[in-house]
């Protein structure tokens, strides 16, 4: 058992699904996965193991934003020998390369955080990136379900609610695509802990066209973006 994840060990897969929102991670296991067992409910940031087409897979909510999803990212890969994380959320296109529903495969992930600024004493600017061959995974899965993933730079972002439009657009102009909460902390920590990990999005508003997907878009095009993650996991 650690802080904030209640499960022994062994019971968690070496490779982790990782929504934002526990209740997608309850979805992801009763949807795709054979058998789900869950294995922490801890503050109801739900974990889940189960089967999908015979490789042992868990999902585990990592909730909102650097902080959360660090705590959870940490625990998984410090102490239950976690391999692979992939986390599969959303985020807000800041270009026009992008429309809704879009698929985007975070290659590396800018930040407003501190949090490396912090462990590098504000002297080095760290690149967090994706596992490459993850990544080359991920765009070829996608490829043969018929769905083009973008591939590009993420920010990842403390704020959700921002006073600073025109920094995404300046962001924009140096090939930033979208904006999202967590990518950045979690390529860090899996390359802290000789992981892997890679950032998968779907484009769920568009700060550049002020539009946004229904609930029931948001769903399928999750579900599509899901069974993406599941694939390139398993190849
Ligand atoms: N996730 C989805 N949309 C987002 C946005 N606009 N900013 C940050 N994270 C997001």
């Amino acid at each position: 058992m650690t802080a904030h994840i209640s499960a022994q060990p062994g019971d968690i897969a070496e490779t982790v699904l990782m929504p934002g929102d526990p209740l997608r991670a309850k979805w992801i296991a009763e949807t795709y996965l054979t058998d789900p067992v869950c294995y922490s409910s801890v503050r109801n940031m739900y974990g889940f193991t189960g089967d999908y087409r015979g490789h042992r897979i868990s999902v585990q909510g990592s909730g909102m934003g650097m902080p959360s999803a660090s705590i959870y990212t940490h625990e998984l890969l410090a102490e239950y020998g976690v391999k692979t994380v992939v986390r599969v959320g959303s985020a807000g296109a800041i270009t026009e390369r992008l429309a809704l529903r879009d698929v985007v495969a975070g290659i590396g992930a800018a930040s407003d955080s501190n949090m490396n600024r912090i462990r590098f004493d504000g002297i080095v600017d760290y690149a967090p990136v994706a596992d490459f061959g993850l990544l080359r995974d991920a765009v070829d899965v996608a490829a043969e379900q018929g769905v083009t993933a973008h591939v590009g730079q993420l920010l990842s972002s403390d704020v959700f609610y921002t006073d600073r439009p025109d920094m995404y657009q300046r962001l924009a102009g140096y090939g930033v695509l979208a904006v999202e909460m967590e990518a950045a902390a979690m390529y860090t920590l899996a390359a802290k802990f000789g992981a892997r990990a890679l950032a998968l999005v779907t484009i769920s508003d568009h700060l550049v066209h002020e539009t946004h997907l229904s609930s029931e878009e948001r769903q399928s095009s999750f579900a599509e973006m899901v069974e993406i993650a599941l694939a390139a996991v398993t190849r």
